[in-house]
């Protein structure tokens, strides 16, 4: 049977609170026989979001959920990793009452045209 992949995405500081707890979660899931991955996204080039619509008025036309106007930032590998998972880990600082900005930055970007639910062979 083909193993289970979860991911670890980490908002925090290289080897401090965060990224610790994530590590920790992620080796039980491998004792457990899961495919592991973690991602430090502080570590990554992700622009943000200018609100233009355009992936979502690419899926609406069929033009698939790539569609995007930033082509020069390093949000694929998040995006390949996510679509590539059974299960995520998600793990951001409190920074004034709230996750972090960076944590937000990636939210609006995975948006409602990088649900999976939209996914399909026809919009890959
Ligand atoms: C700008 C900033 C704002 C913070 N705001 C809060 C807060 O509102 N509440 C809280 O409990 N901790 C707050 N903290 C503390 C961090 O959440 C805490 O140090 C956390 O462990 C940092 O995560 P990391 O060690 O994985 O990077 C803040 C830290 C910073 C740098």
């Amino acid at each position: 049977m083909e193993k289970k992949k979860v991911v670890g995405f980490s908002f925090g500081r290289k080897m401090s609170n965060t990224e610790v707890m994530i590590k920790e979660a992620l080796l039980v899931c491998e004792k457990a026989g899961m495919e592991i991955q973690f991602i430090r996204c502080d570590d990554l080039n992700i622009h943000i979001c200018t609100g233009c619509c355009s992936c979502v008025a690419g899926l609406m036309m069929g033009k698939g959920r790539r569609h995007c106007i930033h082509k020069d930032d390093d949000f694929h590998i998040i995006e390949e990793a996510l679509m590539s998972a059974d299960g995520v880990i998600v793990g951001s600082p409190t920074y004034e009452f709230a996750p972090t900005g960076n944590f937000k930055v990636v939210c609006d970007r995975i948006g409602p045209a990088h649900d999976k639910t939209f996914r399909g062979p026809a919009i890959e």
